[in-house]
Parts: structure tokens; sequence; C-alpha cells
């Protein structure tokens, strides 16, 4: 059997089927500010902190000490954890140069034993490079790397168009897990949802479910439906 690697994020697990698949590469998508980079590093954070599995953070875009800061509005102590060696943030640099071995990364991995990575995000992963060969390349040696260390792996993407109509783009297929965060509206209401698409080999639950963000980050409600379908019998989604 497969083990599960726990998201500890309230109601997720649920959602996913126990888990995400250990070693599995599942990408999270969704429109600007609707809380894919929270998710990701409270990915990471429960990780240490619930389940001992140390990790490592890609950040493409944001700086290092802003995401220390921002982690600590939800009373999380990254730097306690990176001091004792469970936990790494990097920025693009890894993917700069000509490292196309991507070395470092496979030696912070190595060594602080990381179980888990997020890449934040892939589509500013993407704007490094001006060719697409070099881009390619990039993706599929992180992939491998992924793979070959067993690292459970979360990498963001931004999301174009609404729920109906939506662009459906290689990394979405590529990728063994696949959950969308969206906006659901009707008139002035607005609720973050989540659509859990794909987890390969797990039965999930592919109902869209209502997220909040609260004051301890990221919270699921896997039994409730979004309120714009209990009080208006179902709202187009945006
Ligand atoms: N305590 C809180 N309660 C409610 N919402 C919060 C709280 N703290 C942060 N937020 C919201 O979380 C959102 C930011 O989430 P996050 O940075 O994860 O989004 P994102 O999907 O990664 O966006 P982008 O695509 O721009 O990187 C903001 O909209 C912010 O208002
Ligand atoms: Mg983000």
């Amino acid at each position: 059997m497969r083990k599960e690697i726990k998201t500890g994020i309230p109601g997720l697990d649920e959602m996913l089927g126990g888990g995400l698949p250990e070693g599995s590469v599942t990408v999270i998508s969704g429109p600007p500010g609707i809380g894919k980079s929270n998710l990701a590093m409270q990915y990471i954070y429960n990780g240490i902190m619930q389940y001992d599995e140390p990790g490592v953070y890609i950040t493409i875009e944001e700086g290092i000490e802003d995401i220390e800061e921002y982690a600590g509005k939800f009373g999380w102590n990254l730097r306690a954890c990176e001091n004792n060696g469970k936990l790494a943030i990097l920025g693009r640099e890894i993917f700069e140069g000509t490292d196309m071995d991507l070395g470092i990364l496979k030696d912070i991995i190595n060594k602080i034993n990381a179980k888990r990575v997020v890449l934040d995000s892939l589509t500013l992963f993407n704007y490094l490079f001006k060719e697409e060969t070099a881009r390619r390349l990039h993706i599929l040696r992180f992939l491998e790397i992924m793979k070959k260390s067993r690292c459970t792996t979360i990498m963001t993407a931004e999301q174009q168009g609404n729920l109906l109509d939506i662009q459906y783009h290689a990394e979405h297929f590529l990728s063994d897990g696949l959950m969308m965060l969206f906006w659901s509206r009707y008139k002035a209401n607005n609720e973050r949802c989540v659509w859990v698409v794909k987890i390969r080999g797990n039965k999930i639950n592919s109902d869209i479910r209502p997220v909040k963000i609260t004051n301890e980050g990221v919270v699921v409600y896997p039994k409730e439906v979004p309120f714009t379908l209990v009080k208006y019998g179902g709202a187009g989604f945006s």
C-alpha cells in the first residue's frame, strides 16, 4: 500500500481520499489571492510540525523574508523550522545559471532529508526561461528529482478563465494530482471554493466544497455545500 502524505489542512485530506500519495506531484491552480501560496506553505509547515517530515519551499517571485513574515501572521515560525534543519526556503536562483542538473536543489533535499517540496509557482517558473527547450528541460529535471527522492510535491499555478470554461494546460495532464481553488459568486457575495479534480489512485471527493482562510490558515469544509448553491440553488461559477 502506498503511503498517504497528510496535508494536515482541516478537511482537505478527507477530500483527497486520505492525503497525497507519497512521491506524487499535485498542481494547485487558481486566480490571484485565492490562497494557493497559503495552502502550499501550510502543507510544508504541517509536515514539519505534525508529521516530522522536513520540507523545501521554492519561491519564484516572493522574497524569503516576506514569506517568513506572512507565515508569522498565521502563527507559523518558519525561522525556527529553518534553524532546526527541517525547512529550506529557496529562491529562483536555483534555476538560474548553468546548473541544468539542479544540483543545489538535490543537495538541499538530501541535507534536510526533505519529504515534501513546494514550487510556487509553476507559472512564474515558466517565465524564467526565454527558450522553450530550457524551460522543458528544467521542469523535467525538477520532476525527475522529485520522483527519485520520493518527495511529495505541490506546484501552484495561475488559472485563467472560469470554471465552466477551463483552459487546460500540459501541467494539468502531467501531474498525478490536480485541485482548483476558485471564487464562487452570486451578486455581491464571493466565497472561496475547492474542486479536487484528480488524485491518481485515490478515491477523491470531487464535489465543490467551501474553503475559508482563517487566522490559523486554510480550512476546507468537506461536508458543506457552497453558500451560493444553498441560498440560490446553483449560481454560475466564475
Ligand atoms: N487571517 C486571514 N483571514 C482571511 N484571509 C486572509 C488572512 N490572511 C491572509 N488572507 C488572504 O489570503 C489571500 C492570499 O493568499 P495567497 O497569497 O495564498 O494567494 P495566492 O493564490 O497565492 O495569490 P497569487 O496568485 O497572487 O500568488 C489574500 O487574499 C489575503 O487577503
Ligand atoms: Mg501566491
